[in-house]
């Protein structure tokens, strides 16, 4: 929890903002990268969560290379100075010229969601005559036991292409003639906090991984993609996610055969150094009795209650009363989904009091938006504080 020093500091700073933890990203990355080493897994991480100049900066000095979702975060990626051999890039939907790019930029390998993305990639491949290093995106259908809005893998999912159909088309995949097919790749879900389900993961990696060996694939790498979870309903309980545990999970049940292993986090990575700082601007009743605080930030800074219903433990960092009431807290959009917390106890809650909604370090400025014309909410670090 922030001392009450540091939330007097705050104030020097306009709210709504986001206060990210560079001490705790450090140690982060440092207890992800030491398992890591201790088996040769390779870790990518996930730049959609998070794209802020100084976490990339961090993260590159550990060493790690990044995911990318789009053209333009491979472009960020680039201008962050990270590796093109380190990256890769998935996504179900590239653009001519996000694939024409990514061809040009020679990274590490591209992961292919579809049959028809397979021929494009190959055919702009020769156009540019390359041959390109790709990842079949394969659908595992695998239940990730996390929010259903965030589950990425299940047969019925826009990811990935059903093993089904790579059965069916292996011989048309292995005439790609400016494609080399070396790695393969999943990515679940996100936020999985039962661990098991990396287990069952391997299991069917296993399966797959064996079947495109009998089907004539030499694979180099397997990409098991991102997922781990972080525990937000008591962040100070664990401010570092189970890094040991996931590795330690995978080293038992993946049958590694020689090949590299890759990660893609980006939750786990960044989400717990992050939190958003705002300002109460009033408090209000309805007739129905529910008391409402009104602050500054609103879905435009962080939508993920809004967009999925995900929770983020609340605090009122600057209240000296020792009443507790329980409040609904509302951001200012013009939405009613705009809402931080249904029923949240704080210590009595008045304008200007500063209130920190936490663990937003992923996927909150990065899905930001300009709705309602709002700023984009800027970045405040640990260190000037
Ligand atoms: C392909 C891919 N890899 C990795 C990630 C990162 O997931 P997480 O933040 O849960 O680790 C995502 C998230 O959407 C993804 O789509």
């Amino acid at each position: 929890m922030l001392s009450r020093q540091v939330a007097e500091k705050l104030r020097a700073f306009e709210t709504p903002f986001y206060l990210y933890d560079l001490d705790l990203l450090e140690q982060t990355l440092s207890s992800a990268t030491s398992v890591a080493q201790r088996y040769g897994y390779v870790l990518h991480y996930a730049i959609k969560a998070n794209s802020d100049p100084r976490l990339l900066e961090i993260i590159r000095s550990h060493g790690l290379g990044i995911d990318c979702a789009s053209g333009n975060e491979l472009r960020c990626a680039l201008e962050a100075g990270f590796d093109p051999s380190m990256i890769v890039y998935a996504g179900v939907g590239k653009r001519d010229k996000e694939i024409r790019y990514a061809i040009a930029q020679g990274i590490f390998a591209i992961n292919c969601e579809s049959m028809e993305e397979l021929e494009i990639v190959n055919a702009f491949a020769k156009e540019a005559g390359k041959v390109v290093t790709v990842a079949l995106r394969i659908n595992p259908d695998i239940d990730p036991k996390t929010n259903h809005c965030i589950d990425t893998g299940q047969a019925d999912s826009k990811f990935g292409i059903s093993w089904e159909e790579v059965l069916e088309k292996a011989d048309f995949i292995k005439g790609l003639s400016n494609l080399r097919v070396k790695g393969m790749h999943l990515h679940i879900g996100s936020q999985i906090r039962e661990l098991h389900v990396f287990e069952y993961l391997c299991h069917k990696v296993n399966a797959i991984v064996d079947n495109l060996s009998s089907l004539g694939f030499e694979l180099d790498f397997v990409d098991v993609g991102g997922g781990l979870g972080i525990n937000y309903d008591f962040p100070e309980n664990e401010p570092v996610p189970n890094f040991a545990s996931v590795f330690s999970i995978i080293n038992s049940h993946l049958k590694v055969g020689g090949r590299e292993v890759h990660f893609e986090f980006g939750r786990a990575i960044v989400a717990q150094c992050g939190e958003l700082i705002t300002s109460v601007l009033f408090n209000k009743t309805t007739a129905t009795g529910r008391k409402l605080v009104i602050v500054d930030a609103s879905m435009t800074e962080l939508i993920r209650p809004a967009l999925y219903g995900a929770y983020h433990s609340i605090e009122n960092i600057t209240s000296t009363s020792t009443k507790n009431e329980r409040y609904t807290i509302v951001g200012t959009a013009c939405e009613s989904t705009d809402v931080f917390d249904e029923s949240v106890g704080l210590p009595m809650t008045r304008r200007g009091d500063l209130i920190t909604i936490k663990s937003a370090g992923a996927y909150g400025a990065s899905m930001a938006s300009r709705y309602n014309l709002h700023d984009l909410p800027p970045s405040v670090y640990s260190d000037q504080l």
